[in-house]
């Protein structure tokens, strides 16, 4: 089987972190994102995945080459001369999609959950139409695509981030569709949700399949760090021995091997801290990323917080309030920050008691 993935898009909403790497290849509990996808297609006997790219295509490829080699899967990088939008990419990649009658699956590169492939292709399979969308329940549908369906699973109206409450159930951003699908596309940028999905539904030919257990959308600071609590919560159930304990350690916390962790550190609960990190004796950390080589100085207190690549944060620093620092910032010695959004390479030498972006 064949998989599409909508790897394109600026990835605004997750700066100052998309201005180092691509969203889809960003961390999300010690891995790119994406890779936690291409793993759960795998298991689904997914041999070919489509990556649409419409930027940073060379990074993508770079660094997924050899992850791909690993899992034993053919990575197709489909690029976009202009950005084509979340049906174009289809139209783009049509040779490969139309290359046999089986369905194939489309997801969002920004989504995590415990991925449903298996049950989709069956529920996909029985009804018989054109396609068949994953829905999930949210408490603020305004963000997202809201979907009504019947009983059954068939939908019967399909709205991109409707002004007024329709329902709760949103498009999880995961389908899977027949290549006739193909059939309603033009190859110039397309919404699939705008465009596509409100026709099928009005033709009868979607439906939707409810998601069981957690799902986020990881594109915001906010979501990613509410995602990453729910993913090791989720692992704690399936696969508690990746996850550490030991004296200090609190809840939930993931900690790559090669992380060197100081004494009498209180990490936890919903941690998760990346390859060559180094956290400094008495640090304190609670529901924060700490990626690749950060290094956390002694007694720094942080709560909500993702901490970039090569970042390091001084001594007694407190940060709260989804701070975000971009790659290779520098938070000097004793400061505040709260809801600080940090680009790249700069150095912080005064407190930012107030969310605000950091240029
Ligand atoms: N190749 C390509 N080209 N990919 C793109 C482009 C493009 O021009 N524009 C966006 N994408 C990719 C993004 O990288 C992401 O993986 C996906 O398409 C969706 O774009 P987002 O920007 O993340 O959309 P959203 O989060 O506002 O809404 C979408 O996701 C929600 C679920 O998280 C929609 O599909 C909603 O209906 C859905 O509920
Ligand atoms: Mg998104």
């Amino acid at each position: 089987m064949r998989a599409l993935i909508l790897v394109g898009g600026y990835g605004t909403r997750l700066r100052p972190l998309t201005l180092s790497r691509p969203k889809p290849l960003v961390e999300f509990a010690n891995k790119p994102i994406l890779l936690h996808q291409i793993e759960a297609l795998v298991q689904t006997n997914v041999t070919e995945v489509i990556l649409a790219v419409s930027y940073r295509a060379q990074q993508m490829e770079e660094e997924l080459v050899h992850e791909a080699k690993k899992l034993g899967v053919r990575l197709i990088f489909s690029h976009e001369p202009e950005p084509l939008g979340t049906a174009g990419p289809l139209a783009l990649a049509r040779e490969y999609l139309c290359a046999s009658d089986d369905p194939f699956f489309v997801l969002n590169s920004d989504i995590i959950c415990e991925f449903p492939f298996k049950q989709l292709l069956e529920f996909h399979e029985n009804h018989g139409k054109e396609g068949t969308i994953v829905v999930t329940k949210v408490e603020e549908p305004s963000k997202y695509g809201v979907v009504v369906y019947e009983e059954d699973g068939k939908i019967q109206n399909f709205v991109e981030k409707p002004q007024e409450f329709i329902s709760n159930k949103i498009n999880a951003g995961m389908y899977i569709l027949n290549p006739s699908v193909l059939n309603r596309i033009e190859l110039k940028p397309t919404s699939i949700e705008k465009e596509v999905f409100p026709n099928m539904a009005q033709d009868g030919e979607l439906y939707a399949l409810e998601l069981p257990g957690f799902w986020m959308d990881v594109g915001q600071p906010k979501d990613f760090l509410t995602g990453m609590s729910m993913y090791l919560t989720s692992l704690r159930q399936k696969h508690p021995e990746q996850l550490h304990s030991g004296p200090g350690i609190v809840g939930n916390v993931l900690i790559d091997p090669t992380a060197i962790i100081g004494k009498d550190c209180r990490i936890g609960p919903n941690v998760t801290i990346g390859p060559g990190a180094t956290l400094a004796d008495g640090c304190c950390i609670k529901r924060s990323t700490i990626l690749k080589a950060a290094v956390i100085k002694e007694h720094a207190w942080l709560d909500g917080c993702i901490v970039g690549w090569r970042s390091v944060v001084g001594r007694w620093v407190r940060m709260e309030g989804t701070t975000v620092l971009g790659e290779d910032v520098i938070v000097k010695d004793e400061l505040y920050i709260n809801g600080g959004q940090v680009l790249p390479h700069k150095s912080i030498s005064t407190s930012v008691p107030e969310p605000q972006i950091i240029m």
